[in-house]
C-alpha cells in the first residue's frame, strides 16, 4: 500500500477514488467489502445492490447477510456500521462492514460513506463499497468516504498510511469526477490545516502557483508597490513584515476558440485569505478564540481548490479566483482604530475595530473585479463574522444576495452537495450603522445597536459590488469543525468546494 506524508501536492499523482466492476471476481482482491442495508417500517432488513452479486458474496463466504446483521438488532440509521469476520481461503478479505443507509437520501449516503472512511482512516487497507448505485449516490458516498478518511498532521513518528477507497460500479466517469472533487477538498483542507508559521501570504501564492502550473491555469501575483491601489489589503497586511500581503488572481478558460470562450458566462470568486487573525491592535478576545484563526484563510483556500478542479471537470464557463491574502498581526506597523484608509476604487473608510479585517481585504477584491473583470456572477466567500456562527451554528453557512432566485439555487445545491447554506436578509435599516463622520464609510457597525454583525458585514461588502449579481457566503461557522466526527476532522472542512463545483457545473 502507498505511504504518504500529508504534504500538499504529494497526492497529485494519486487516484484517490477508483471504480471497480461490480462482480465477484473483481472485488475479492480487496481487504474489506462494505455493504449497505436498510430496514423498512415493518422492521425487515434488506441489503442494497445487485441481487446476483449479493447472492454470490453470500455463497462465497457461506454467510447469510440478513442473519448476520440482525444479530446486532440494528437501527439501520445512516452511518451505523457493524464489522463481521469472514473467511475464504482464496481471498484476502477478512471482514465485511455492514452499513446502515437510513432513509436512502443523499445525506444518508454521505453519512454511510463518512462512516466507512473513518473506519479505514490511517490504515493501509483497500475497501470496496457496494453501497451506492445511482450517479448522485456514488458521488455523495464516494466523496464523503474520502472526507471521513482524511488525516492531517506533522507527526514525525511514522508516515501516515492511506487507505484505498473503491466503489463497485460500472460508472467510471462519475467516480472519476467524484475523485476530482475529493482531491479539491483535500487541497483546501491541507491548506487550512497548515499552521500559520508556515503559511504566510507568500506561501499561499506559492501553493497557488504550484496548482496553477500543474493544472494549466493562468496566475498573477501582486506584491509590494504593485499593491498601491489595494488600500484594504495593505492596511491589514502591512502589520506583518514578512513578507507582507499578496493579491493572487487565477483564471480558468475552457479550451475553445477565443471568441467562443469570451461569450461564456464569467464567474469571479473572491476569497478571504487571512493567514492568521490576531485581531490586530483591537486584539481578539477572549484569547482562546485565536487558536482557531489559522483557519481564517478558508475562503481563499476553497476558492483556489474550486478552480483547481475545473480543468478536469471542464465546465463551459469562465472562472476567475481572487485570493486576498494577508496576515492580521499585532505590531508596530499594524493599522490603528481611527485610521482612514482608501479601498480599491477610491472609497475612504474609517477603521473602527482592527479585528474586522476580513471585509477590508474583500472589498478591494470585489471592487477590483467590478472594475476589471466584468463578472456575470460575483461571489465572495469568507470566515467573516462570529455572528454568523451564533445565528446558524456550524451546519449552515450564511448566504446573502439581492438575487433571491440565485440565493435559493445555492440553498438547493447546498442540500444536494452536502454543504448547506441559509439565506439571510440584507436589512437596509441597519445601513446607517456604517456611516462615518470623517470618511465615506465606517468599516464596522458603530452607530445604532443592531447586534447583527453578519448582516452589517454583508452590507459593508455590498458597497463595493456595483450592479453585479453578487452572492456573499459567510463561512465562519462551517469553514472549520471543532469536533472530529462524520465527514470532518477537527480543523478545516473545505466548505464551499462542493457547493461551488456543483453550481459551476450546473451553469454549463
Ligand atoms: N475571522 C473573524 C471571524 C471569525 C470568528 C471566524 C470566529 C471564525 C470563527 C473576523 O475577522 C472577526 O474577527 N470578526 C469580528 C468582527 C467584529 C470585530 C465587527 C467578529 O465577528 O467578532
Ligand atoms: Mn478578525
Ligand atoms: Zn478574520
Amino acid at each position: 500500500m502507498k505511504q504518504l506524508s500529508p504534504s500538499l501536492r504529494s497526492r497529485a499523482d494519486l487516484e484517490i477514488l477508483r471504480a471497480v466492476a461490480p462482480e465477484l471476481e473483481s472485488i475479492i482482491g480487496a481487504d474489506v467489502l462494505a455493504l449497505g442495508f436498510t430496514k423498512n417500517s415493518e422492521g425487515s432488513i434488506s441489503f442494497h445492490g445487485s441481487k446476483k452479486l449479493l447472492n454470490s458474496i453470500q455463497s462465497y463466504f457461506e454467510i447469510n447477510l440478513v442473519d448476520e446483521v440482525s444479530f446486532f438488532s440494528p437501527s439501520a440509521k445512516a452511518g451505523e456500521l457493524f464489522e463481521i469476520p469472514v473467511l475464504h481461503e482464496q481471498s484476502d478479505i477478512e471482514r465485511l462492514y455492514l452499513v446502515g443507509l437510513g432513509d436512502e437520501s443523499l445525506t444518508a449516503y454521505r453519512a454511510a460513506g463518512a462512516a466507512i472512511g473513518r473506519k479505514v482512516r490511517g490504515k493501509a487497507v483497500e475497501v470496496i463499497s457496494l453501497c451506492a448505485e445511482s450517479a448522485s449516490q456514488l458521488k455523495a458516498h464516494g466523496v464523503s468516504a474520502l472526507l471521513g478518511a482524511y488525516v492531517w498532521n506533522l507527526k514525525t513518528e511514522k508516515a501516515a498510511e492511506i487507505p484505498s477507497i473503491v466503489l463497485a460500479t460500472k460508472d467510471e466517469e462519475t467516480v472519476q469526477r467524484a475523485s476530482v472533487i475529493a482531491e479539491a477538498l483535500y487541497t483546501a483542507r491541507d491548506m487550512i490545516h497548515t499552521p500559520s508559521n508556515i503559511k504566510n501570504p507568500q506561501w499561499m501564492a506559492d501553493e497557488a502557483k504550484k496548482i496553477a502550473d500543474e493544472k494549466g491555469l493562468a496566475i498573477k501575483v501582486l506584491s509590494g508597490k504593485e499593491l498601491a491601489p489595494f488600500g484594504g489589503l495593505r492596511a491589514v497586511g502591512n502589520s506583518s513584515p514578512n513578507p507582507g500581503p499578496r493579491f493572487i488572481e487565477l483564471s480558468y478558460l475552457p479550451r475553445l476558440k477565443a471568441s467562443a470562450a469570451a461569450a461564456l458566462p464569467h464567474i469571479v470568486i473572491v476569497g478571504k485569505g487571512i493567514t492568521f487573525d490576531t485581531g490586530g491592535v483591537s486584539l481578539k478576545r477572549p484569547y482562546e478564540f485565536m487558536t482557531a484563526m489559522k483557519s481564517d484563510m478558508a475562503g481563499a483556500a476553497a476558492a483556489l481548490a474550486t478552480i483547481s478542479a475545473l480543468p478536469a471537470l471542464k465546465p463551459l464557463v469562465r472562472v476567475t479566483v481572487l485570493m486576498m491574502c494577508a496576515e492580521n498581526a499585532l505590531s508596530g506597523t499594524a493599522q490603528r482604530p481611527s485610521d482612514v484608509i482608501t479601498q480599491y476604487g477610491g472609497t475612504t473608510v474609517e477603521i473602527i475595530n482592527t479585528d474586522a479585517e476580513g471585509r477590508l481585504v474583500l472589498a478591494d477584491g470585489l471592487a477590483y473585479a467590478v472594475e476589471n473583470l466584468d463578472p456575470d456572477y460575483l461571489i465572495d466567500i469568507a470566515t467573516l463574522t462570529g455572528s454568523a456562527t451564533l445565528g446558524l451554528g456550524r451546519q449552515h453557512a450564511a448566504i446573502y444576495s439581492r438575487d433571491d432566485k440565485l440565493a435559493q439555487q445555492f440553498v438547493a445545491l447546498g442540500e444536494s452537495s452536502g454543504e448547506r447554506v441559509w439565506q439571510m436578509p440584507l436589512i437596509e435599516d441597519y445601513a446607517d450603522s456604517l456611516e462615518s463622520d470623517i470618511a465615506d464609510l465606517n468599516h464596522a457597525a458603530d452607530k445604532g445597536d443592531y447586534s447583527a454583525g453578519s448582516v452589517t458585514a454583508a452590507l459593508y461588502l455590498e458597497h463595493f459590488v456595483g450592479d453585479s449579481r453578487w452572492v456573499h457566503l459567510d463561512i465562519a461557522g462551517t469553514g472549520r469543525s471543532e469536533t472530529d466526527s462524520g465527514e470532518n476532522v477537527k480543523g478545516g472542512t473545505g466548505f464551499g468546494v462542493r457547493l461551488f463545483l456543483d453550481w459551476i457545473v450546473s451553469l454549463s
